[in-house]
């Protein structure tokens, strides 16, 4: 059951991450572009958060070790990245160095999502969807 939360929370918030680094890629024109992205991208990583703490409940009760197989770590190495690209996010805004730490936001950011997509397909193949 957990799981099935786990599953969900993820599906949702790697498509609203997915929406919101689309529009910094590719709907710059819009006005309100940063606004969407800072949305979409903090929802999207409350739920992704929000997801860990179902996986984590999941290996709680079912009596399992924590970190056990490549999707975990692959997920934990993304959920870790994503902590630290809206911790740049946010700092980007009033940094006195915009440049330098926005150059890096790219990159955490990207990185951030392939691994996302990388941890989506490998759960997946786990429970013999992929
Ligand atoms: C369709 C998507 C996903 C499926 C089907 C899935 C499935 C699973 C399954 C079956 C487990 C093992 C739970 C257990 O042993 O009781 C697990 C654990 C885990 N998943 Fe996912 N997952 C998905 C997406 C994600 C994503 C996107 C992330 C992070 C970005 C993630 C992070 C983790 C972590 C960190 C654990 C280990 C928790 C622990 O060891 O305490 N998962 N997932
Ligand atoms: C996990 C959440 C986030 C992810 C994955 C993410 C990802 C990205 C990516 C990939 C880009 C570069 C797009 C391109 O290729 O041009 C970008 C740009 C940007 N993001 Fe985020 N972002 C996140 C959250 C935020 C938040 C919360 C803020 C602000 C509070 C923010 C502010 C910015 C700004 C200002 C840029 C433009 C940087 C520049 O081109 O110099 N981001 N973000």
């Amino acid at each position: 059951m957990l799981i099935l939360f786990h599953l969900s929370l993820m599906m949702i918030a790697a498509l609203c991450l997915l929406a919101g680094v689309g529009i910094a890629m590719f709907g710059r024109k819009k006005r309100t572009w940063l606004k969407m992205h800072k949305n979409l991208n903090t929802a999207g990583f409350g739920l992704l958060a929000a997801g860990g703490a179902m996986a984590f409940a999941n290996v709680a009760v079912s009596g399992g070790d924590h970190l056990a197989g490549l999707h975990s770590w692959f997920g934990a190495a993304a959920a870790a990245l994503a902590a630290l690209t809206i911790f740049l996010g946010y700092y980007s805004l009033r940094a006195a160095n915009k440049q330098a730490v926005r150059a890096v936001h790219r990159w955490s950011g990207r990185l951030a999502l392939i691994a996302i997509l990388g941890t989506i397909a490998l759960g997946l193949s786990m429970i013999g969807i992929l």
